[in-house]
């Protein structure tokens, strides 16, 4: 295997670390622990998972973190009024109400309710906007972990052609424009783009985020590529894998990130990350 390894469990380890290192310098100045409140909505098993992790994250940092268990027959009037509280409840600086929500619910008017300021997910359009312009924000988690993971590499973006397989408002678009600000130039494929392997076999930089289990063959890949993948998808036998055929792709790359242990952990950390930013500015 030619390509170096991005690991992303190792560098969420560190922000981790440098999470719980600034919560103890911040109570040392008398000022408190961050705050994340998880509003999840129904029974939906994998989001279940997904809110224990980012709170067993929040509890290893010294953040506070408060679940909101609604019934899936909320109306959303009524989870409207949670992420009220939620946004005038001073001891909280992150609030993220999980997706997805029950068919009842529009996602955008949730969205739209929470505080830009405590918009720990970067999903309100006030954050995507800021992002968009180039401003100063809090930035949507997954592009944002993937940005840190390609600083790790220490390779210079800027003129790098880049290709995203997924156009999704959690991923590809956001990561679109991570890597405009960074000076990539951008190609943005999905499910409607036509000769797919030979975009991303111009790429120097790929970016798969579409969940399909061996989307983009190995020999589609640039030598000296850097390859992030952020496919979860379960295989026949039903281990975890990503959108990327590893072994093949990794022969040909420079830089790659597996599946598990790449994008998954990052998209953790920035959390925890935003949440820190959110509390430092509320101070
Ligand atoms: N559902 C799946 N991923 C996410 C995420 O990052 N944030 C929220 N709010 N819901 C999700």
């Amino acid at each position: 295997m030619a390509a170096e390894i991005i690991d992303g469990k190792a560098i969420a380890a560190d922000l981790r670390r440098e999470a719980r290192e600034a919560v103890e310098q911040r109570l040392s100045q008398g000022r408190r622990r961050p705050g994340l409140a998880v509003v999840l909505v129904g029974e939906d098993g994998p989001s279940q998972i997904y809110v224990k992790h980012k709170r067993r994250d929040c509890s290893e940092v010294g953040f506070v973190s408060e679940q909101h268990d609604l019934p899936a027959n909320t109306s959303e009037q009524e989870l409207l009024a949670c992420v009220d509280a939620l946004n005038s409840a001073d001891h909280i600086d992150g609030v993220l109400v999980q997706t997805p929500l029950p068919e009842h619910i529009d996602p955008h008017s949730v969205i739209n309710r929470i505080d830009p300021a405590k918009d720990v997910d970067g999903f309100h359009p006030e954050n995507v906007g800021r992002l968009a312009l180039g401003l100063p924000g809090l930035r949507s988690c997954t592009p944002q972990g993937i940005m840190t993971m390609l600083a790790r590499t220490g390779r210079e973006l800027t003129g790098l052609d880049a290709v995203i397989l997924g156009r999704s408002s959690i991923v590809g678009r956001p990561m679109s424009l991570e890597l405009l600000n960074a000076g990539c130039t951008i190609t943005v494929c999905h499910s409607r783009t036509q000769g797919l392997a030979g975009k991303v076999s111009q790429a120097d930089l790929v970016v798969a985020a579409v969940g399909r289990e061996g989307l983009v063959k190995g020999d589609w890949i640039k030598p000296g590529a850097a390859v992030i993948d952020v496919g979860m998808n379960r295989n026949a036998d039903g281990k975890v894998v990503g959108d990327v055929d590893f072994q093949a792709a990794a022969e040909r790359a420079d830089w790659i990130s597996p599946v598990p242990g790449g994008v998954g952990p990052m998209t953790r950390a920035s959390l925890l990350r935003n949440t820190l930013s959110a509390a430092q500015a509320a101070d």
